[in-house]
């Protein structure tokens, strides 16, 4: 049988930084490490590849009338709220199928806010919250103190630092100010939650979707900020301990993070963040649907390892999920 040609679509980070892009501004993107990771892995799997990179280069490959029989898409995209939608919508347009989530899924789960509206709404325990966009907003905010405050549509605990937890209606409009102001957009202002973190691994789709694990996150004693910012992701190594855990907590937090990957229709695999609230019941945070797959420095391929799965192991999960809902399944060649 003919193997299926997977087209692997990415923002390297590297572009973007020789176009003058900051560290933090490509903060989300990929190094050429965590592609050749994803192509070798692929190719293991008995997958051929074909590179084709981000938007603008499957734009000017569309246009030469090329084509693939899947997608692999991590591209997070450079513009505007519904930037992660982007390649999967043209892939819609285009009719070709591509792994992970759909660009509905994709441009509401940029949002916080609007995702944790819906998780709420399915009865799912999410922290209470507010959007400020203005800072006249803040005399009218009815939460109690402390909070946390962040950019509403930033990943990678970009906005994220010592200035995030809050005490008072004076610091709320200090951190607000400068949030505003530089990341152009709304700042969401939730409950603090000073119990444990957890991020849960998700391989699958709808009632197919499962628990690959759950990984506790504890910031190390000597890091100062009261969550983890852009800085402790980026130095991991030097500044958090990933702990596998299987308690009652972290059950509930698996538990509930099943209930949001399906509630939000969530495809393939990724992540769901959430944080214990002072009476240790874990709390939505947000859902990472195009989750970091860099082998040793990513949250989701660390939980996965922890739990027994190698990097080839994820993703040959992906992969046999994205086959099964896109009705492939016979073309899966391991
Ligand atoms: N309400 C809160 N109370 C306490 N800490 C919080 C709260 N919200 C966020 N944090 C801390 O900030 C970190 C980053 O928050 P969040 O997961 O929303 O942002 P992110 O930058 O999108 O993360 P990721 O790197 O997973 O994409 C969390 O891992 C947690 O440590
Ligand atoms: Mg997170």
């Amino acid at each position: 049988m003919k193997p299926l040609t997977i087209g692997l679509t990415y923002d390297l980070r590297d572009d973007y930084l020789a176009q003058g892009f900051s560290l933090e501004e490509t903060g989300e993107f990929d190094s050429s490490e965590t592609i050749d990771a994803i192509e070798n892995t692929l190719g293991q799997l008995g997958f051929v590849t074909e590179r084709i990179g981000n938007l603008s280069h499957l734009i000017a490959a569309l246009q030469k009338k090329k084509s693939w029989d899947l997608v692999f898409n991590i591209a997070e995209g450079m513009y505007g709220f519904a930037r992660e939608a982007q390649v999967p919508a043209l892939l819609d347009a285009y009719r070709i199928p591509y792994v992970f989530s759909d660009p509905l899924v994709l441009a509401l789960t940029l949002d916080k806010a609007l995702t944790k509206r819906i998780v709420r709404d399915h009865g799912i325990a999410t922290a209470p919250f507010a959007v400020i966009s203005k800072l006249t907003e803040i005399a009218a905010l009815d939460l109690p103190y402390p909070v946390f405050a962040k950019p509403l549509a930033e990943g990678t605990g970009k906005g994220i630092n010592a200035q995030s937890y809050i005490e008072s209606p004076a610091l709320l409009h200090t951190t607000c100010e400068a949030l505003l102001q530089q990341f152009h957009q709304p700042v969401l202002v939730e409950t603090f939650l000073p119990g444990r973190e957890f991020t849960v691994g998700m391989v699958g789709t709808g009632d197919s979707a499962k628990v690959l694990g759950v990984m506790e996150i504890c910031l190390r004693a000597n890091v100062n900020t009261k969550g983890c910012s852009f800085i402790d992701k980026e130095n991991c190594e030097e500044r958090i301990d990933y702990l596998p855990v299987d308690d009652a907590e972290s059950q509930q937090a698996a538990t509930t993070a099943l209930a949001a990957w399906r509630a939000l229709r969530c495809q393939d695999g990724g992540r769901i963040d959430l944080r214990s609230n002072a009476e240790g019941v874990p709390q939505f945070l947000e859902v990472n649907p195009l989750a970091g797959l860099h082998p040793t420095h990513s949250d989701l391929p660390i939980l996965a390892q922890l739990n027994g799965y190698s990097y080839y192991d994820l993703l040959g999960k992906i992969m046999s999920a994205a086959l099964q809902r896109l009705n492939l399944r016979e073309f899966y060649a391991t």
